[in-house]
């Protein structure tokens, strides 16, 4: 239980340095809700629940501390060397780092593990959750405009929904898959 607590105080802090690239913000409105899907559906379904939980806090830890830009490949690299510091088995970094790896549904690789899945699904739901960060994404940090940014959410959610395989995570999330369409589709 203790590493999982300083990997949430570690993502915490870096969350609240002003270097962050996104703020604080993402740690309220997506790392703890994120994290909070991942560890129901680990227990829920039989998976590794730490292994879920430590990759969970860390899957966006790249783009808090460098930037969107290949932050799965960069997140995995900055997990590897924090949980080394901390005297995780190495067996068990690999494991957590494949999660943050794979977590990308838009650089989709084969063969995930149930771990695997869990953190991609649980991100996708807790996207649900954010419409308006995801809306503030588009319009504030891509300066999108109206339009522009209407087609992109809806594309985004859309995607974010057809990631989905669990059919207990689709039971959630179809009523607001099925709002978003209503509202943004024309
Ligand atoms: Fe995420």
């Amino acid at each position: 239980m203790e590493i999982i607590e300083r990997i949430r105080q570690f993502v915490e802090d870096e969350c609240r340095k002003s270097t962050s690239k996104y703020g604080f913000g993402p740690y309220d409105s997506h790392f703890v809700p994120m994290v909070k899907y991942a560890k129901n559906l680990a227990v829920e379904m039989g998976a590794d629940v730490e292994i879920v939980e430590i990759a969970g806090w860390l899957h966006d830890i790249g783009s808090i501390m460098v930037g969107r830009e290949d932050h799965h490949v960069t997140g995995a690299e900055i997990a590897s060397k924090k949980l080394k510091e901390l005297g995780y088995p190495e067996d068990r970094i690999a494991l957590v780092s494949d999660c943050i790896l794979h977590h990308r549904g838009s650089q989709k690789m084969e063969s995930e593990t149930l771990e695997e899945q869990i953190i991609i699904e649980a991100d996708s739901i807790s996207c649900f959750d954010n419409i308006v960060g995801i809306f503030r994404a588009a319009l504030v940090n891509e300066k999108k405009n109206e339009e522009e940014a209407r087609i992109s959410v809806l594309n985004k959610m859309t995607n974010k929904w057809n990631q989905l395989r669990f059919e207990k995570s689709k039971e959630r999330i179809r009523p607001k898959y099925e709002a978003v369409r209503i509202l943004l589709e024309r």
